[in-house]
């Protein structure tokens, strides 16, 4: 048996350990495998391809990034080709992937990655080839399983930002917003802005209203307590916002990294007065050691994504449904991304310990 590993879309830490324990997993069984560099597009042109034995292996689960390289810009169903003329046009690579596959010799891909990645690897699966999926995101907006590594070390690289950022709002009386990452989840600015004790928490699910927002800021004030920490996702946007469009538009509208924090800063300035400061956390949250709740599950994903591929479970996604992990069909997987349930009761925990949600 000869399988391909490859990582795609935006790196999460936890990946090397997730190459890791396939290969072991797979080499263990007396199977060869080969990595894929910068995901599928690595499969096109000349195959960029390195071996994967224990050597290449050996002391990488704690590292960040991938050892395989990633990129968010290499979907082979409309992969930009430069024509004769120079112009560059979208076109559909798929049977040059599929032929440099079989010409490799590869009996099955391993394809890590978030929504995108595994949508790729669906309609390979249809065409033909025998893929097995792992999710992938800090931003923990795949569904069909509970969470997905590098969602907890993001969460814990913003609690370390926001505990700092406290000290520091306390001492100049000042209201300090921090933008974190989820693209249109708020997963990430939930879960730290609760473990951090933020003020207030500001996320796409639940649209805010400014004027809430400044209330709960001044209602600080009034009680002595003269500085206030606003942890907002980058995809949050207010009720104004909203008004006359559609979730479905808020969801697809692009996101500008830094646009929150730029526009609340402004807007609790106008309304509170208050001296305001932000950080965009940005990439930060993607890079670094993972934690050891990360480094375990993505070595657990590893070990069972190579038992999916003894079991033949093309077209599906390991996935964790506590306490167990299992295999789901990754066309339920990337019907409906997970976005947070307002009525879950981390929000509830959020709101009964005074924060506001700016709703
Ligand atoms: O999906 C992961 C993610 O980190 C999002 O949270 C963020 O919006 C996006 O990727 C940023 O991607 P890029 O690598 O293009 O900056």
């Amino acid at each position: 048996m000869k399988i391909g590993l490859l990582t795609g879309g935006g790196d999460a830490p936890g990946l090397n350990a997730v190459i890791r324990a396939a290969v072991l997993a797979a080499v263990n069984r007396g199977w060869e495998v080969i990595g894929i560099r910068h995901g599928f597009a690595g499969l096109l042109g000349e195959p960029d391809i390195v071996p994967l034995t224990r050597a290449e292996v050996r002391g990488i689960a704690h590292l960040g990034g991938t050892i395989l390289k990633t990129t968010n810009r290499g979907n082979p169903l409309c992969f930009p080709v430069r024509g004769v003329d120079g112009t560059v046009s979208e076109q559909d690579c798929t049977s040059e992937l599929m032929e440099n596959t079989r010409r490799l010799g590869i009996d099955a891909l391993v394809a890590i990655g978030g929504d995108g990645t595994l949508g790729i690897a669906l309609e390979l699966v249809r065409r033909g080839l025998k893929i097995v999926g792992v999710p992938k995101t800090i931003d923990n907006d795949v569904s069909c399983t509970i969470t997905t590594f590098g969602f907890d070390t993001a969460v814990n690289t913003a609690i370390e930002a926001l505990d700092k950022l406290h000290t520091t709002a306390e001492s100049h009386d000042r209201v300090l917003v921090m933008e974190v990452m989820g693209r249109h989840a708020g997963f990430i600015a939930l879960h730290a802005g609760v473990a951090a004790t933020a003020d207030v928490i500001l996320i796409p699910e639940i649209p805010y209203d400014i004027e809430k927002v400044c209330d709960k800021i001044r209602e600080r004030d009034a009680a002595g307590k003269n500085f206030s920490i606003v942890i907002a996702a980058e995809g949050a946007y207010s009720k104004a916002e909203a008004t006359g469009h559609s979730t479905l538009t808020m969801e697809h509208r692009p996101i500008r990294a830094g646009s929150v924090a730029e526009h609340l800063v402004e807007d609790i300035h106008e309304g509170t007065g208050k001296e305001c400061r932000s950080l965009v956390l940005g990439h930060l949250q993607r890079g670094g050691m993972p934690t050891g709740y990360d480094r375990l599950l993505a070595t657990r994903f590893g070990a069972a994504a190579i038992s999916a591929v003894e079991n033949e479970k093309w077209g599906e996604m390991v996935a964790l449904q506590s306490p167990h992990l299992v295999t789901v069909p990754i066309e339920e997987v990337i019907r409906q991304e997970k976005r947070v349930d307002p009525s879950h009761d981390i929000v509830q925990a959020a709101r009964a310990t005074g924060i506001s949600l700016g709703d």
